[in-house]
Order: C-alpha cells, then sequence, then structure tokens
C-alpha cells in the first residue's frame, strides 16, 4: 500500500496567486499542490491535500490521519499564530510532522512571531517561497527512512 502524507493548508491559502504576490510570490495553491504531489509520487507517496478557512476541519482531518497517514505537511496560515487546538491534534499524530511556511513569519510583524505548531512538530521550515513545499518533502522522507 502506498504511504500517504496529509498535506494541510490553512485559511486565505486558497487565494494564492493574487494575495500579497510581493509575500507569497505567484504561484496558486494548486500549483504549490501539484508539484509536491508529482515529487512525493517520484519518491513512492500518494498525497492527500485539504485547503479549509475553518479550524475544525483541519483539526478533523488530522483526527483522520491518525493511524493512516506516514506524515503531515502544515501550512496552517495564521492559525498557526493562534490554534492552540489544531497544536493539540498534531501532537497526538505519531508520524513525522512538518510545519511549512512560504514567506518568513519571524521576519514579519510581532504577531507572526509566535507559532503554536512549533513545539509539537518534527520541524518547520519557513522562507523560501515555493521551495518550502520541496524541503518539507525532504524532511518527511529524511525523517521516515533516516534509522
Ligand atoms: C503563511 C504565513 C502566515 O503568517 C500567514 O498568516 C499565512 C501564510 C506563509 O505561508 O508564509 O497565511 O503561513
Amino acid at each position: 500500500m502506498t504511504k500517504e502524507i496529509l498535506l494541510l493548508s490553512g485559511p486565505n491559502l486558497d487565494q494564492l496567486g493574487s494575495r500579497s504576490p510581493e509575500i507569497y510570490g505567484t504561484s496558486t495553491l494548486f500549483e504549490h499542490v501539484e508539484r509536491f504531489t508529482h515529487a512525493a509520487e517520484e519518491l513512492g507517496y500518494s498525497v492527500r491535500h485539504l485547503q479549509s478557512n475553518f479550524e475544525g476541519d483541519l483539526i478533523e482531518a488530522v483526527h483522520a490521519a491518525r493511524g493512516h497517514s506516514v506524515a503531515i505537511v502544515v501550512n496552517a496560515g495564521a492559525l498557526t499564530h493562534s490554534s492552540w487546538a489544531l497544536a493539540d491534534a498534531l501532537a497526538m499524530f505519531e508520524g513525522a510532522k512538518i510545519e511549512v511556511h512560504l514567506s518568513n513569519p519571524a521576519a514579519r510583524e510581532p504577531f507572526r512571531h509566535v507559532s503554536t505548531l512549533a513545539g509539537v512538530v518534527n520541524g518547520s521550515i519557513a522562507g523560501f517561497g515555493a521551495l518550502s513545499y520541496s524541503l518539507a518533502l525532504d524532511a518527511v522522507e529524511g525523517l521516515l527512512t533516516t534509522p
């Protein structure tokens, strides 16, 4: 059976392409997901992607991934800075967990300097634009294959 990676996209990421292109670039979410999925499939993974503007949808997707997906790559958008509930859900997931951001929140407004997720994931990748997703996939592969 193919090992599944759950790719989660939080609020407003459905607007990528036209949303602040000077910060987030011009690629649409569909393009990021396509590139990620193609690269993951080359490595033998399948990808399930969910974008939602609703916190509960993301939390329920994490619950459903338990015992099913081998990894979660999550760009939670602004929920990164506020959602203790999503952090609690991710804490229960036993596989690899990578937090990813297109921009570098640490170099932006103060409210973006806190990540509720940082303490429950294996690691965070931020600030590399589209490359952030590729680096996140490298991180998943490394975590799952390095003894
Ligand atoms: C983001 C950074 C967040 O601060 C912001 O709220 C987003 C996008 C990023 O990918 O750079 O929605 O997660």
